[in-house]
């Protein structure tokens, strides 16, 4: 055990296949092979690109440097990097056909968990980006295995959010959510009392370069909702004129909005004097009391300004989920450092959808702040940057080339996203007009001075 996380050979090695099952279930599992080939819209990749680049990292990254293995296919990196090959273009390229990429998936699998025997996970803790002791390995405290096991995972979130653009019949099951107590937070907002915590991690051995290293970060006092907004909430910024009142947008929100003509989140559509939304190629009434989902950085923006609020920056929307007041310590998760179980968050895929708001008491904050790890990715004011100290580990095209260029983070996972990729420390980024992904927000603001 290291810092709360097992990271035996055993672990792994059922990680890798849990995340595989998934992974055929959303692909061959799911769709034919007309379905899995074709573009289901021009944001996303074929879902059989998606199969194969899945494989082609892990063989990279577990295979080759790692177990310092002769690599099976080099041919065909080339058609499965993701900066050569822009997701609109994909499908022209000459992909492995569905049973091909299967076929080779399990291929670089056999040869990864017959090297694993062999490799050495003994370096207790990742080293601090500075350490004097040298720079990081990728083998320390199974660093490597825990990147292509999470790499593997968000795919999944990203081919679900395929599943959810595509058009035509229902192909995922649901699995029936577990009865939970309906207890919602008992006040609107929590106030979070000034003063420094940790921000990031240095020894969290699944953390990615770009939550390192940690951080204290003093805050003034602010108040955050204990809630994400939900679609009650949401639909009467609507009904209010939201969407047609210039000063709640930004200038580059209001520009999207009427170049785009949104009028709702997407996937909402007018149902008599209501709203209903496709989910997963269901039709059904919008669920009032969810948390709002499918909506951009500038819908967001707009609705806190609305509200008389604003987002909250990524600094103390980790606060918010990581301080424990009575102790100053910042937890891996909001309820402590445990590995999230379905009592805690709405996550793995269990539904095809985020959790009624309180249904999750067991997973608040110290703070009493609820479901912020599941449900829905929250977007926060923050551009995505380097924390001070920041280096790149292991390569600068996971989140490097993507600081100080508009890419807004979001926080805290959706329910779409497997509990190995997400903590308080995870940080996710996108395009401020981007609302494919299970988006949504709370509000923040500053405290009233004492
Ligand atoms: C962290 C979700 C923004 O999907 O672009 C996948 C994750 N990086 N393959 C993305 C990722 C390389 C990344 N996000
Ligand atoms: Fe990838």
């Amino acid at each position: 055990m290291n810092n709360g996380q097992d990271i035996s050979k055993e672990r792994i090695a059922a990680e890798l296949d849990h995340s595989r099952r998934r992974s055929l279930g959303l692909t061959l599992d799911a769709l034919d092979d007309e379905e899995l080939l074709a573009q289901h819209s021009p944001l996303m990749s074929p879902l059989v690109w998606d199969l194969a680049h899945i494989g082609n990292y892990e063989e990279q990254w577990l295979l080759r440097a790692a177990a310092g293995r002769e690599a099976l296919r080099p041919d065909i990196d080339h058609l499965y990097d993701a900066f050569e090959n822009p997701r609109a273009e994909r499908p022209g390229l000459p992909l492995l056909r569905p049973q091909e990429a299967r076929d080779y998936n399990e291929r670089v699998r056999r040869e990864v968990l017959d090297a694993l025997d062999g490799v050495d996970l003994t370096v207790p803790a990742p080293r601090r980006p500075h350490d004097p002791a040298g720079p990081p390995g990728l083998l320390d405290a199974g660093f490597v295995y825990h990147m292509v096991i999470q790499h593997e995972h968000q795919h999944d979130e990203t081919m679900l959010a395929t599943h959810q653009l595509r058009r035509g019949a229902p192909v995922l099951l649901e699995e029936a959510p577990a009865v939970a107590p309906l207890r919602p937070p008992a006040e609107a907002e929590a106030l979070v009392p000034a003063g420094p915590f940790t921000m990031g991690t240095d020894d969290d051995p699944w953390a990615y370069d770009n939550e390192k290293p940690a951080v204290t970060v003093d805050l003034p006092a602010y108040l955050i909702d204990t809630a994400p907004v939900t679609n009650a909430a949401y639909r009467e910024f609507m009904e209010d004129g939201g969407y047609q009142t210039r000063r709640w947008w930004s200038r580059d929100g209001w520009e999207w909005k009427e170049k785009r003509g949104a009028l709702a989140p997407a996937f909402w559509e007018r149902e008599g004097g209501g709203w209903s939304r496709r989910r997963f190629g269901r039709r059904e009434l919008v669920p009032p009391d969810e948390p709002v989902q499918h909506v951009n950085f500038h819908e967001a923006q707009a609705y806190a300004k609305w509200a008389g609020k604003r987002l909250p920056t990524e600094a103390e929307w980790e606060k918010a989920a990581r301080f424990d007041p009575a102790t100053g310590r910042s937890h891996r998760h909001p309820w402590g450092d445990a590995e999230p179980t379905a009592r805690h968050a709405n996550l793995g895929q269990r539904r095809l959808g985020p959790a009624t708001v309180g249904r999750h008491p067991d997973g608040a904050s110290p703070l009493g702040v609820h479901q912020l790890i599941g449900d829905v990715w929250e977007w926060t004011s923050t551009t995505f940057h380097g924390y001070p100290g920041f280096r790149a580990f292991p390569y600068r095209e996971y989140s490097e080339v993507f600081f100080d260029s508009g890419y807004k983070v979001l926080r805290g996972g959706s329910w779409a996203t497997h509990p190995t990729a997400v903590r308080s420390t995870f940080r996710n980024w996108d395009l401020p007009i981007r609302r494919q992904i299970f988006s949504g927000f709370r509000c923040a603001r500053d405290a009233e001075p004492a």
